[in-house]
């Protein structure tokens, strides 16, 4: 056996040899492509936790070290010198753009901001009180009715095309959703602006009167939309490839991935925070007592913002985040604010209990954007739709590299069947 190989051994004394592959980062691969037909064996992992899906040069993370890179840029770098557009170019083309490069790329989404104007129609369709991630699943959708140009994915432009579409008109179509909740004018995007800032005038102005955004958060979304721009093979991501892999087309198939990210357990988890920090605030019981709940297997209550699935150390985007966080609440004179206070106090309190230690539960992105955003008057409902804003860059990078992927071949896994064995219909008289 080389060492590019391993012997799978059963009881009956059949071997299968596998080969391994090994990236340029993290844990070397056992290819189980021809497993099946090699040893008539499926592999059973349900929830993915040792299984690498697809391979893949976006983004790489180290849960043990917390480590998270795009295009191996590390995030703390990106974080503090670089701007959100200059990480989708990095994520969509593999590089960072020259000044030429970045200025033309900026001047395309700038002017794929606006949408058909036939599509402002979807959302009157909808309850004013319709959360907006409902709505952005079924407009998102829907733009694959008004882009018939560039929905042929077999032809590299057209990829191209639909990408750059969808990172530019999602914050217009994200704000939207909040000027339609509140019976506002919706608020075309205006081309000079910056990305971050476009959306908080499209969010926050009104035709009555002036609007500056404040720089700080201006600064401070750019930020949560970089860290929050790509994760690996995360539930929506994985959402992404495989709708996509049915050759679906990328507006059907970003929609899919907004659905799944709309789980509390994934991107929901910012507006599951401050939901439960204002239960703890409102409802006179102290930490432990939800700490408890936390840790009570009978109980279905989690600590949200806790935990992640890969990140076993410190989530290196929440520890950028919570520095922005606080000085946010500084600037803003906010500390003593009733929801900060319970956070830091619950940070506090979860990060020296044995529970969270053992199971290696710390605090993770969510657990700090979801502050900042209600600091700037984001209504609670909208984090998860500025989650999926920063997002779709991510989505659409990992589409695109799947569909320039030899390999790449329709998703369809098998299972691991526990059901009724083969038995004879019979018909309703002769049933108990
Ligand atoms: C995101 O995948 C990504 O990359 C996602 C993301 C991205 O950028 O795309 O990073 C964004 O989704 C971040 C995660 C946001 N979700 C939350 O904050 C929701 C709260 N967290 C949990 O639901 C949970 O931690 C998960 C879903 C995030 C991860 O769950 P896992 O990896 O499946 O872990 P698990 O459920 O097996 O938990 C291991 C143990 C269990 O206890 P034991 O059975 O071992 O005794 O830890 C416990 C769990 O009960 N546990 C928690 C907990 N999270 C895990 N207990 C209390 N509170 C929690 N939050």
């Amino acid at each position: 056996m080389s060492k590019k190989e391993i012997n799978l051994c059963d009881a009956e004394g059949n071997t299968t040899t596998l080969p391994l592959k090994t990236g340029s980062h993290g844990p070397t691969v056992i290819d189980i492509s021809n497993l099946y037909q090699q040893s008539g064996y499926f592999t059973y992992d349900p929830g993915f936790t040792s299984t690498a899906s697809c391979r893949s040069a976006i983004t790489y993370i180290d849960g043990e070290e917390g480590i998270l890179l795009y295009r191996g840029y590390p995030i703390e770098q990106l974080a503090a010198q670089s701007s959100y557009i200059e990480v989708c170019y990095l994520l969509l083309y593999g590089e960072l753009p020259n000044g030429e490069q970045l200025a033309k790329f900026d001047h395309i989404i700038k002017h794929h901001s606006m949408v058909h104007e036939g599509l402002k129609n979807f959302y009157s369709g909808f309850h004013h009180d319709a959360h907006p991630m409902a709505i952005m699943v079924g407009t998102v959708g829907a733009l694959s009715a008004f882009y018939h140009d560039s929905t042929d994915i077999t032809q590299a432009r057209h990829r191209e095309i639909s990408a750059h579409r969808l990172i530019s008109k999602m914050p217009t179509m994200a704000s939207y959703c909040y000027k339609y909740s509140n019976g506002q004018p919706f608020v075309y995007p205006q081309n000079h602006l910056s990305y971050a800032e476009n959306f908080l005038q499209m969010m926050f102005s009104l035709p009555s009167e002036p609007y500056k955004a404040n720089p700080t958060f201006v600064k401070a979304l750019d930020l949560i939309l970089i860290l929050h721009a790509d994760h690996e093979q995360n539930a929506s991501t994985s959402t992404v490839r495989l709708a996509s892999s049915s050759g679906a087309n990328p507006f059907a198939s970003i929609a899919a991935g907004i659905a799944s990210l709309w789980g509390p357990a994934h991107g929901g988890a910012n507006e599951a925070v401050i939901k439960m920090l204002e239960e703890m605030v409102n409802s006179g019981q102290n930490i432990e007592h939800y700490i408890k709940k936390a840790k009570d297997k009978q109980d279905p209550f989690r600590l949200m913002g806790f935990g992640h699935r890969v990140y076993k150390n410190h989530d290196p985007r929440a520890k950028i985040i919570r520095n922005m966080c606080h000085e946010l609440v500084d600037e803003l004179g906010a500390e003593n604010q009733p929801l900060f206070e319970m956070a830091m106090k619950l940070e506090k309190i979860a990060l020296e209990d044995e529970y969270f230690i053992q199971r290696r539960l710390y605090p993770n992105v969510d657990f700090y954007s979801g502050i900042i955003l209600r600091a700037m008057g984001i209504p609670l409902n909208m984090f998860t739709v500025i989650f999926a804003m920063a997002r779709t860059v991510g989505w659409i990078a990992h589409w695109l590299e799947m569909m320039d992927d030899p390999q790449q071949k329709i998703g369809r896994p098998r299972q691991l069947y526990t059901g009724h064995k083969r038995r004879d219909y019979r018909s309703v008289v002769d049933r108990d």
